[in-house]
């Protein structure tokens, strides 16, 4: 650590003139996270709240989890009111807390005096990892206009250490330019497109919930339909700091429009699964087909969700089908399906058109 800091302080004469906003440390944080709070709660509180079946689901293992959830943190910076502190004041805490109410000096100091510094650093300020400090990481990135140039410069061109040792893709998958610029894909997707796979934590497999059935939907194997377009789920943004994007944290924004509610349909994302969707057989076009199998796809569940029957009947139950049979469709629906009961869709693959899905019952003389 010691030959490290005289590193740094070079580091730091040679980018502090570019910087929209200065990045400097504060040695007088009298507590922090990582010399201070974390080996006390550790001591104090991880017997109970830690791992899947922690007390009250709140953790103390990490700086992140002992932040609370990012929605109804239990501590802000400077607020000796937080629930952190009012669960183990001697003066209020309940019998479960009573015991390790001595650890509330320690913590009052650190999150009224020390504003729950993660660290003290000569580079960073200690709300560098707190989602809902001003000095949190990804502003000083923002006010870069989201060029890491500065970042690598210590962090490292791939930003997994660099000189500092200290490396972003614990958390992140970042994949930038060595002059530091990003693409549409440095932070989620691939060089064919920015949708996941690969995912903001960088994962690839479609049972996680950031990749789930992008790949299906974009560019699935088993072609049904036309290309769906990022629109029909996302508001997509036009730069990378168009409002709506990077101005509020995880999950992502699904945002049905165009397709997925075409015929009146009323889609709900809740998490896990779509339901109403018009592609799934929401909305007026298929409400009167009650021969359909599954119309409620699990995100991560895969493409066997997808079966000729699951959206609607093979043929739907209305009275226009009675007495056919499955691939007698054609005869009726020559734009659609093939003699054989196949899907047509032409076109290149990033470019697709059929008049299957296409928000319109297709007819034909
Ligand atoms: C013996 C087990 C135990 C220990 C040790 C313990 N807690 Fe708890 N904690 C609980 C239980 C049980 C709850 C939920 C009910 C309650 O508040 O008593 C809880 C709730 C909390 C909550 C409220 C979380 C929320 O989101 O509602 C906070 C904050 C908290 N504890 C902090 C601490 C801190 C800080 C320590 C260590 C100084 C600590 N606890 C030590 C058992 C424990
Ligand atoms: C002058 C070198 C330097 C620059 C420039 C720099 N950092 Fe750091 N950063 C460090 C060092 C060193 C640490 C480790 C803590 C310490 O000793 O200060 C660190 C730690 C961090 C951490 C905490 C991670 C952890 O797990 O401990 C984050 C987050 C971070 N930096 C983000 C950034 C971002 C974002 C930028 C660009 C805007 C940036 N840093 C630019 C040197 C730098
Ligand atoms: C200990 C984990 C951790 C480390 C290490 C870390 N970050 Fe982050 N970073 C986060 C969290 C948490 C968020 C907020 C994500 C959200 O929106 O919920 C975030 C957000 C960001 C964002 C905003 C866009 C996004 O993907 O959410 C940028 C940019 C960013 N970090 C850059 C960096 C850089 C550069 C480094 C290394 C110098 C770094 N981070 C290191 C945890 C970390
Ligand atoms: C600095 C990292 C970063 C870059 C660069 C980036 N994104 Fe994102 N993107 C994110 C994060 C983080 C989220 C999740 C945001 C959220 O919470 O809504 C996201 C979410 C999305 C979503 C889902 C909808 C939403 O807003 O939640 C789309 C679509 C998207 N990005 C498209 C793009 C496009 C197009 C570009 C290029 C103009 C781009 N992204 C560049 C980090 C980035
Ligand atoms: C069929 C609907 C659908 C389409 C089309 C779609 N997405 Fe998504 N996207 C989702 C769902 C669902 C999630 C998960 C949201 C959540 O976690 O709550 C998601 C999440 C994301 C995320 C966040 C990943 C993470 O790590 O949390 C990004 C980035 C994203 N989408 C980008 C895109 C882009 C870019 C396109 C077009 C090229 C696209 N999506 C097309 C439904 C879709
Ligand atoms: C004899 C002509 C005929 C044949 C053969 C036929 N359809 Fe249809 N289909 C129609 C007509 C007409 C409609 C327009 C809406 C209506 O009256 O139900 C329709 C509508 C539909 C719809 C929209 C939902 C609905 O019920 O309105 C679906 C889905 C559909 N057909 C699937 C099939 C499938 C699958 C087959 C083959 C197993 C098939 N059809 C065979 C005449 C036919
Ligand atoms: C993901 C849901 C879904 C699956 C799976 C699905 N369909 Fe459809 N299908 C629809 C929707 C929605 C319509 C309503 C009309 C439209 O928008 O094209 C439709 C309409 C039809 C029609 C009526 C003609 C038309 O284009 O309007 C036929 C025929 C048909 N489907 C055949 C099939 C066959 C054969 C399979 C299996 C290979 C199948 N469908 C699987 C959603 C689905």
């Amino acid at each position: 650590m010691r030959a490290l800091k005289g590193l740094l302080v070079v580091a730091l004469v040679v980018c502090s003139c570019s910087k929209a906003r200065p990045l400097q440390g504060d040695l007088t944080q009298p507590v922090s996270w990582e010399e201070d709070i974390a080996p006390l709660f550790a001591a104090q509180c991880s017997s109970c709240h830690s791992g899947a079946a922690a007390a009250a689901g709140y953790r103390t293992t990490s700086y992140l989890e002992a932040l609370g959830p990012e929605t109804a943190p239990v501590a802000a910076a400077g607020d000796a009111n937080s629930l952190l502190l009012r669960t183990i004041d001697p003066a209020r805490a309940d019998a479960v807390h009573a015991p390790v109410s001595g650890a509330y000096d320690k913590a009052r100091a650190w999150v009224v005096d020390g504003r729950l510094s993660f660290f003290r650093s000569e580079v960073h300020e200690g709300g560098i990892l707190n989602p809902h400090d001003p000095e949190f990481h990804s502003n000083l990135v923002r006010a870069r206009n989201w060029n890491f140039a500065t970042c690598q410069s210590c962090h490292g061109t791939d930003l997994a250490g660099g000189k500092v040792g200290v490396s972003c893709q614990e958390c992140h998958a970042f994949q930038i330019s060595a002059d530091g610029t990003t693409t549409c894909s440095s932070c989620h997707g691939s060089p064919q497109s920015p949708a996941p796979p690969r995912d903001l934590s960088g994962n690839l497999n479609s049972s996680t919930r950031g990749v789930g059935a992008h790949q299906a939907h974009l560019f699935g194997r088993t072609f049904i339909s036309g290309t769906i377009a990022c629109t029909a789920c996302h508001q997509v943004p036009a730069a990378v700091d168009s409002p709506g994007h990077l101005d509020h944290p995880k999950p992502a924004t699904v945002n049905f429009t165009g397709l997925a509610v075409a015929a009146g349909a009323t889609p709900v994302w809740n998490g896990t699964s779509c339901s109403n969707t018009y592609c799934h057989g929401g909305g007026t076009n298929l409400a009167n087909d009650t021969a359909f199998r599954l119309r409620t796809p699990v995100w991560t569940a895969g493409t066997s969700q997808a079966f000729c029957g699951s959206c609607h009947g093979i043929p739907p139950s209305t009275p226009a089908h009675a007495g056919i049979a499955f691939p007698d469709c054609a005869r009726c629906h020559a734009s659609t399906v093939s003699p054989n009961g196949t899907i047509l869709v032409s076109g290149p693959p990033n470019a697709r058109t059929s008049a299957h899905i296409n928000g319109a019952i297709d007819v034909t003389p």
